[in-house]
């Protein structure tokens, strides 16, 4: 199976952005855009997984979550990967608590790793994004990337990790196997 890891956004989060990028989809059709429904924040992606694995994910996932506060968080700008003149991935960045993300991201990474699921990429250059859309052939995307920029998004608090079973299809298609709680004020 193959699988990540992920933060999901709040109904209220998705809808502010899909305000501003739905006007934009039918401007640039050769772009593939990903679904309102199907948008996250990935901090490990794990790749193809066996199921005794997906086992043991379970236990080190609610561990790392365990050990991290929850965080806030806010949708802010854009950019492209790997970069806006021949851009591969079109995605909006993260603003707030970015410490916080990136320590949650090693500790999930490092769950993965003990529970023989490793990150695809080691675990490297750990770059927090949300795709919102993937280039059939690299494409100039500067102007879009004008219009997207000054998108700032309305904070959250991101609370809990998300186990996901990606199916690539015609469109990848999601399927969450297990969430796990981010540490809450009661607990230790
Ligand atoms: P992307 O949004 O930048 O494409 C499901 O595919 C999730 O895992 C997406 O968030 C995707 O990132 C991420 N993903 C897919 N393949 C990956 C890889 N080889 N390395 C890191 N992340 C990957």
């Amino acid at each position: 199976m193959r699988l990540f890891v992920a933060i999901a956004l709040p109904p209220e989060a998705a809808s502010e952005l899909d305000e501003v990028v739905a006007p934009l989809r039918p401007a640039w059709p050769e772009l593939r855009w990903t679904g309102v429904d199907a948008w996250h924040l990935t901090l490990a992606f794990l790749g193809e997984v066996d199921q005794p694995v997906t086992g043991r994910l379970d236990h080190r996932l609610h561990n790392a979550a365990r050990r991290h506060a929850p965080l806030s968080l806010s949708l802010a700008g854009a950019g492209a990967f790997p970069g806006p003149n021949r851009a591969r991935v079109l995605w909006t960045g993260i603003q707030g608590d970015l410490d916080g993300l990136a320590r949650l991201a090693a500790s999930v990474q490092a769950g993965a790793r003990r529970a023989g699921a490793p990150p695809a990429n080691g675990g490297r250059g750990y770059q927090p994004h949300l795709t919102l859309a993937r280039c059939r052939a690299p494409a100039d995307v500067s102007s879009l990337l004008d219009t997207l920029g000054s998108f700032a998004g309305t904070p959250w608090v991101a609370s809990e990790i998300y186990l996901i079973h990606s199916r690539l299809e015609a469109h990848p298609r999601y399927e969450i196997l297990g969430s796990w709680p981010l540490r809450t004020r009661l607990s230790s």
